[in-house]
């Protein structure tokens, strides 16, 4: 690192201000913020695009040029002295049906908070920042996840995308383009603009760090994850008349399938030592869903995650096994599809060693440990930056290892040291 590499690293991390980037993060919270503390505020949703003016006016503020895509991904960009691609940072606003206030929220605050560490220190960069707010990362309400920044990538995503539909039959295509009609004052750019590096800042969302007592992560790469969608068919009948033995029950086919992808999940999956499959069967549709008719169909999602993609191969050919056989039993047909995979991401050496430094410096001014390394369990738009240019992430502990959850929360002190971290490591590689 040169002289004046590090010297703008070590300010722009000094100006990083805590109440500033506290009161950021109470203020984005009142966008869909609940009584019991946590915030809803799914992709696309009137609150998130109010959420998304607000960051629009609050990049304003802090001398941002705003522009977004045809993904409606949010780009705030403080120029650089020269015309060389950005340095990327941010994360995503939208949240889970029931989330906190920090899953995604945090990345884009704490990148506005380094521009505006950077305008206090009056440090002119070399290169342009760009904090981006991702679309739609979550994918609970348009499946898959990580929409926003897949197509930056991979715009021939896009088309396939515009198609899927929320539980409510409204298109992804539709709310795309009323969230772009909603800003009419933001410019319009290309897609796959290139990138000089990215690096994506997020709570932890599991108990690593905070078990221990170490407050800042450099997070290796991602787990593997893979997302099927399950339909059991069967036939509607009452619930009364029908006898047990002439039924043809759509959740009882599903129940079975379930139950043998846990028992698959507990003692078949091989994973290696230390690591583990871990499947979620997260949303379920019954119909009719009435509490008097034999269900007639299901349809459930199943989420399965693991380091070791082979784990997921045999994950995929287990459920394709317990569904032939219990398709087989009297007319319980069971189809599946995936519909979102993504093999393991393993972020570069040379990143990763700019990000221990970064870390390294904010702890060790703090007195605290020196930063882990680990491996994310969530995925993180970043998995697809980093197909697209050098990127890494940073993670702060979660309180109780929660997340996707109201209760979520990492103590003030932890957030801010995570910005100041990415503040040395953005303002590092902003003069490269
Ligand atoms: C992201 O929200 C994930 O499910 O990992
Ligand atoms: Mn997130
Ligand atoms: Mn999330």
């Amino acid at each position: 690192m040169t002289f004046q590499e590090q010297q703008a690293a070590e300010r722009a991390q000094d100006h990083i201000d805590s109440a500033r980037l506290q009161d950021a993060i109470a203020a984005l919270a009142a966008f869909g913020g609940r009584g019991d503390g946590g915030v809803s505020r799914e992709a696309l949703t009137g609150v998130d695009l109010a959420a998304r003016r607000h960051l629009i006016e609050r990049a304003r503020a802090l001398g941002c040029e705003v522009s977004t895509d045809d993904c409606a991904n949010l780009f705030f960009r403080r120029a650089g002295s020269a015309d060389l691609p950005p340095v990327l940072t941010g994360s995503h606003a939208d949240t889970q049906p029931v989330g906190g206030k920090l899953d995604g929220a945090y990345g884009v605050l704490a990148g506005l908070e380094v521009i505006a560490a950077l305008n206090d220190a009056g440090i002119r960069t070399p290169r342009p920042i760009e904090v981006v707010a991702w679309t739609n990362e979550e994918g609970s309400r348009f499946g898959p996840g990580a929409m926003g920044s897949s197509a930056f990538v991979d715009p021939a995503c896009l088309p396939a995308y515009r198609d899927a539909v929320d539980g409510a039959g409204v298109r992804f295509g539709d709310a795309l383009d009323a969230a772009l009609a909603a800003a009419p004052d933001v410019p319009r750019r290309p897609m796959r603009q290139p990138m000089s590096a990215c690096v994506e800042l997020h709570i932890e969302q599991g108990p690593v760090l905070e078990r221990a007592a170490v407050p800042l992560g450099v997070v290796t790469g991602i787990q593997s994850v893979r997302w099927y969608r399950v339909t059991c068919a069967g036939m509607m009948g009452h619930a009364g008349t029908t006898p047990m033995g002439e039924r043809s029950d759509a959740m009882a086919t599903a129940v079975a399938v379930a139950q043998q992808l846990y028992a698959f999940a507990a003692t078949g999956s091989g994973a290696p030592a230390g690591t583990e499959l871990r499947l979620t069967l997260g949303r379920w549709q019954v119909t009719p869903n009435s509490v008097n008719t034999i269900p007639g169909a299901v349809e459930f999602t199943i989420d399965a995650r693991c380091v070791d993609e082979a784990v997921l191969e045999r994950f995929e050919a287990a459920l394709g096994e317990i569904a032939a056989r219990q398709g087989g039993k009297v007319g319980g047909k069971v189809g599946f599809t995936c519909f979102f995979r993504r093999p393991p991401t393993l972020f570069p050496p040379a990143m990763l060693a700019l990000v221990s430094q970064a870390c390294e410096r904010a702890s060790a001014q703090a007195w605290l440990p020196a930063p882990l390394r680990l491996t994310s369990g969530a995925f993180h738009d970043a998995m697809y930056l980093a197909g697209h240019c050098p990127t890494a992430m940073i993670f702060v502990p979660s309180e109780r290892g929660i997340s996707h959850n109201a209760a979520e929360a990492t103590a003030p002190h932890d957030l801010f040291l995570g910005a100041q971290a990415l503040a040395y490591t953005v303002a590092a590689l902003a003069h490269r």
